[in-house]
């Protein structure tokens, strides 16, 4: 019943921050999806007899790859796979169904927030036994063995039926098939006061959550109405779809701009939120105020003890280099660590562990605490829902206060996407030529302070990464950041980070893009942004 396949490596198959990523026909290729999941078990050991979570975001193609993911642990030895429902397993909940379950790892199929669809993105990721993405040193080995692969291992059998609840067999393993919803709901109670939260939504306070079509409906549906009781219709767009309705799962200003009308217009609901393909990513507007993912991070760590989960206080707060530095003041009040990672979730992994810190923020709308070791979209929504319950303000009351005690850091990220990538390249080489003449140089009011690349010591296993991005720090404490995106999947994207701090608290109702106007035009001056992408403005600017 096992079927040893001969096969020839693609060479193609490294895998970015957030696993392997590709396009839809790419992995449709005769044994692409095989062989990178053999690469990954080649690259395992002492798995034998253990457990396997799969699960992923319902793209298309995911039911397809789940069967296949199945078939092949069956082959290579494991003794059990725990499989969501349908295929279904959001990222959190995936890496909680790992911990919970003390499986050996995961395999979690998705690709994010890009576009889903017969020609849109895929992606396989292998998730370690913490919950968390594989650190470097294994991705590294899969990519190695991806290039030498000559034969893959799987169960010559029929179709498991993924949309039974319970056990099957397949060649000798248990396959059986759990709700996706479940473990992670009773995660979420256990986390934050219901009551708290279910009183304030039966005393008129409104919310509105816009599951974009993708993995979160379902998850939404049973936390936000039947548990919480939110009104029936609160949740938009819960029917999770292969292609997301055509729409990039992507929960930003541009991909969620009706929700965003919504909270700027007259019939606002007191809360909305949105997130991504795969359910790790969050976005939050009060009535009248989109929170910055940066300032969003701040001010729940800076409230978290008022969820039963977090009543002792956090051991730290971690965030990624990019991430504006609202969040270190917050450390530095609550006398805690901040630690600074390069971008990507994988970095928080040890510090969590660790039990240096217990929340963890990105810009690009992740934020996380060591409930898993993924970021996560809706405990975001229901960290930020319990805080209001118990404060009883608006979001934006909240946020002024928070401004006012901490002062504001106004920020902006600028994306250019698709740019070709020699001209992408080109541009990030000549701004490192540039660290020995930066320093000192004066632009209009703005004085170059340092200009490096920003590299992370890991304090838990002391590795080492390099050239995690291009840093320009003026004096004042404004700073501008380039990097290339890890997960993309054509050309390149440049993102342009772009962070002011303002202290008075008489400023802090200004417009974001004008406060930033001077830095903007600095950084183009600086990396020849226009000239060498041929852009005159960014796709998306949040
Ligand atoms: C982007 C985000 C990064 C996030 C990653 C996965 O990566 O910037 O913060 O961890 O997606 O969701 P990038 O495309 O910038 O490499
Ligand atoms: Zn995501």
């Amino acid at each position: 019943m096992i079927k040893t396949v001969p096969t020839t490596p693609y060479g193609d198959q490294k895998p970015g921050t957030s696993g392997l990523r590709k396009k839809v026909p790419v992995f449709q290729q005769a044994n692409y999806a095989e062989n990178f999941i053999q690469a990954i078990f080649d690259s395992l050991e002492d798995f034998a007899g253990k457990t396997l979570v799969i699960g992923g975001d319902g793209r298309f193609y995911n039911r397809e790859v789940i069967q296949i993911a199945i078939k092949m642990a069956a082959a290579n030895g494991f003794g059990r796979v725990l499989v969501g429902r349908g295929g279904i397993l959001s990222t959190p909940a995936a890496s909680n169904v790992i911990r919970k379950y003390k499986a050996f790892g995961g395999i979690v199929l998705s690709a994010s927030h890009n576009p889903g669809g017969p020609t849109e993105d895929f992606g396989i990721k292998y998730n370690i036994g913490n919950g968390g993405p594989a650190p470097e040193k294994v991705t590294d080995a899969i990519f190695a063995r991806t290039k030498s692969i000559d034969a893959y291992r799987i169960a010559d059998v029929a179709d498991i039926n993924l949309d039974a609840e319970g056990t099957q067999d397949v060649a000798g393993m248990t396959v059986t098939v759990i709700d996706p919803v479940a473990d992670y709901a009773e995660l979420m109670a256990e986390l934050f006061d219901f009551d708290a939260i279910r009183a304030l939504i039966s005393g008129g306070f409104t919310v509105t959550f816009d599951a974009m079509s993708a993995v979160t409906g379902p998850y939404a549906k049973e936390i936000l109405e039947n548990r919480l009781g939110a009104a029936k219709g609160s949740v938009l767009n819960f029917v999770p779809l292969p292609d997301f309705g055509g729409h990039h799962p992507d929960p930003n200003l541009v991909h969620a701009k009706e929700l965003y009308e919504t909270m700027m217009g007259p019939d606002a609901p007191d809360f909305g939120a949105a997130s991504d393909g795969d359910g790790d990513r969050n976005l939050i507007i009060g009535k009248g105020i989109f929170v910055t993912p940066s300032d969003s991070l701040a001010m729940l760590a800076a409230n978290a003890h008022l969820a039963p989960g977090y009543a002792k206080g956090l051991a730290g707060i971690a965030r990624s280099m990019p991430t504006s530095g609202a969040a270190d003041r917050v450390a530095e009040k609550l006398g805690i660590g901040l630690y600074e990672t390069p971008t990507g979730w994988k970095f928080f992994g040890n510090l969590l562990d660790a039990g240096l810190a217990t929340i963890c923020g990105e810009e690009s709308a992740g934020t996380g605490s060591n409930h898993v070791r993924e970021k996560d979209g809706l405990w975001a929504v229901l960290l930020w829902l319990n805080i209001l319950a118990v404060r009883r303000e608006s979001v934006i009351d909240i946020a002024r206060q928070h401004w006012t005690t901490y002062g504001r850091n106004y920020y902006s990220r600028h994306d250019y996407e698709e740019v070709d990538s020699e001209a992408a390249n080109g541009l990030m080489t000549a701004l490192r030529d540039q660290f020995g003449t930066l320093p000192g140089k004066s632009f209009g009011a703005l004085t170059v302070e340092t200009a490096d690349d920003f590299s992370y010591h890991d304090p838990v296993d002391g590795s080492v990464s390099n050239n995690q991005g291009v840093r320009i720090l003026f004096e004042g404490g404004s700073r501008v950041v380039f990097r290339l995106s890890g997960t993309g999947t054509s050309g390149a994207t440049l993102r342009v980070y772009i962070e002011r701090f303002e202290p008075d608290t008489a400023r802090h109702d200004l417009d974001t893009q004008a406060v930033l106007a001077d830095l903007i035009a600095v950084a183009d001056e600086i990396a020849g942004i226009r000239a060498r992408t041929g852009r005159d403005e960014p796709s998306v600017i949040t």
